[in-house]
């Protein structure tokens, strides 16, 4: 097996890159392939890392080759980026995918390509609950390419030109390093700094509502995507990945429960308008009924999301 990992430098990518590595293999139409060729495709340099850019054809074309079994397309300008600079994540987000789209057409024989896509794909005057009948109704830039993607990838399937399956990603919580220049960022940042003994503003309120994911269940999501027999999916090949709903107010109080009342103390309620309005427009209540019938599974709770994040990221140490 050849799989190709694009964005693969970044965080997501890094985590799904190693899962696979370990592992050594990887389970399609349940059964385990080993895997032979594992490359990582990034605008950033890193070790291991071929660097170009997704949207170049050529680059996209070359790297995808021709014995490519499997493309995860991660490759992305983030929300807040792609807002800023409209003409950037255009490129990357559209062009980029619609090039990993035509360099798995060119191969002899079709990939199965898994597109991260992002609930970002709804917002605006949604129904209180998304369900698998909501219209995608994006509000940003960074939503408006992601639901462009995902009807590529379909009609690129239903033309037989790839195996393709988007999932929309909830925001993924906790994610390690350094605050990016997503709107979300700061759902991650209020439990890594305390944990790390930075203080923290919270630019949002402790009401504030928002549909999560772990970094963990996030790989397995993505993994469980590439193994589902192409029948599994329905014809827009695309569901949205179970989350948990949980209230900002309720993340703070269960990093107390988890940590104590140390990292508790370090975080401030700090509103910043901007952030508000923007994470007032995303949904936070999804009924996921295809995703849960096909096998994706959501974490259990945020407890045990911040607990995921000591274990798979601190090697169980914190500041208390
Ligand atoms: N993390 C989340 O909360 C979340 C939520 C919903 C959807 N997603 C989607 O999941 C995917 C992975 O997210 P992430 O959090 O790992 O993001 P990330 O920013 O850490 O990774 C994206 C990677 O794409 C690379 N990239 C950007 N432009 C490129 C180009 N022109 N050519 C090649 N590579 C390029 C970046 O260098 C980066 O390493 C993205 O598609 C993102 O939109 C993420």
């Amino acid at each position: 097996m050849r799989i190709v990992i694009t964005g693969g430098a970044g965080f997501l990518g890094r985590q799904l890159a190693e899962r696979i590595a370990g592992a050594g293999e990887i389970v399609l139409d349940g059964r385990a392939r080993s895997v032979s060729d594992l490359v990582l495709f990034d605008a950033v340099a890193a070790p291991r890392v071929v660097t170009g850019d997704i949207a170049d054809r050529s680059q996209a074309r070359a790297v995808i080759g021709e014995g490519t079994d499997l493309v995860f397309h991660l490759a992305a300008v983030v929300s807040g980026e792609a807002e800023a600079d409209f003409d950037l994540g255009m490129r990357v987000n559209l062009d980029g995918t619609r090039a990993v789209l035509e360099a798995c057409r060119a191969a002899p024989r079709p990939p199965r390509l898994v597109f991260a896509s992002s609930i970002a794909v709804f917002g605006g005057d949604v129904p209180p609950v998304i369900t698998d009948a909501t219209p995608l109704t994006p509000q940003t830039s960074y939503g408006i390419q992601k639901a462009a993607g995902e009807l590529l990838v379909a009609d690129y399937s239903r033309k037989g030109f790839v195996d393709g399956r988007s999932v929309r990603l909830p925001t993924i919580v906790v994610r390690p390093g350094k605050p990016n220049k997503a709107a979300s960022t700061f759902a991650s940042s209020i439990i890594r700094e305390p944990l790390a003994g930075t203080e923290v503003p919270c630019p949002v309120g402790p009401e504030t509502r928002m549909w999560m994911l772990s970094p963990r269940r996030a790989v397995d999501g993505l993994l469980h995507a590439a193994a589902l027999p192409a029948d599994a999916w329905p014809p827009a090949r695309a569901v949205s990945l179970p989350g948990i709903e949980v209230g900002i107010g309720e993340m703070v109080a269960a990093l107390g429960r988890v940590a104590g009342p140390g990292p508790v103390g370090r975080i401030s309620w700090q509103p910043d308008p901007a952030i508000q309005r923007i994470v007032a427009g995303w949904p936070y209540r999804f009924e996921p009924r295809r995703a849960l019938a096909m096998g994706f599974v959501p974490d259990p709770d945020i407890d045990a999301i911040i607990r995921a994040h000591i274990d798979d990221q601190l090697d169980g140490r914190f500041a208390a």
